[in-house]
């Protein structure tokens, strides 16, 4: 039911998301890192494909997860845009498994916040990665100053209702 209700909020936000997808501010972010992903990647919470324009289309090959099918249509139509060659899951990445050492690079942005249970989540990209592959991660925490760090705390609840 709780998952049911995370769907629903992020099938909705699919338009703002797809406003936001060549945001310049983040856009120097996500350019850093996945400029390194390179082979079989795996993107968990794939979204509207944000990451899509920063490949290097000519070196990777993309396997995009999201459980909001509004997500993963609009991510769709990005891959082609972009011209990467991609497989879309439409799944709960909670009930997917592949095998041991399936990826080059395992790519997650903004998306360790959605999870029940990230360390579990993380153990199992380690799982998935190849030992010489690279985890890329760009995430947002809490902060280091105590009074920042208090504000987000009180306010994760109402923005984890609203937002998901
Ligand atoms: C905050 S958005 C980030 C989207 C994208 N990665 C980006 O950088 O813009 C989180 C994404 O993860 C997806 N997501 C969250 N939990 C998930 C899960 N358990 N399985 C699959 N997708 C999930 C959501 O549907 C959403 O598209």
């Amino acid at each position: 039911m709780k998952q049911k209700n995370l769907i629903k909020k992020y099938d909705k936000q699919v338009t703002m998301y797809e406003k936001n997808r060549e945001n310049p501010n983040m856009a120097a972010r996500r350019r850093k890192i996945i400029n390194s992903a390179y082979g079989n990647i795996l993107e968990v919470g794939i979204g509207v494909g944000a990451n899509f324009s920063h490949y290097n289309k000519e070196k990777v090959h993309v396997t995009g997860v999201d459980f909001s099918a509004e997500m993963i249509k609009s991510a769709k139509k990005a891959a082609s845009r972009y011209q990467i060659d991609t497989e879309l899951i439409h799944a709960d990445l909670d009930d997917l498994d592949f095998s041991p050492e399936s990826f080059d690079c395992i790519v997650s942005t903004l998306t360790l916040c959605s999870y029940p249970d990230p360390v579990n989540t993380l153990n199992k990209f380690n799982s998935w990665c190849k030992n010489d592959g690279k985890i890329l991660l760009l995430e947002h925490g809490l902060s280091h100053n105590p009074f920042w760090s208090l504000t987000l705390k009180a306010i994760d609840p109402i923005y984890s209702r609203i937002a998901g």
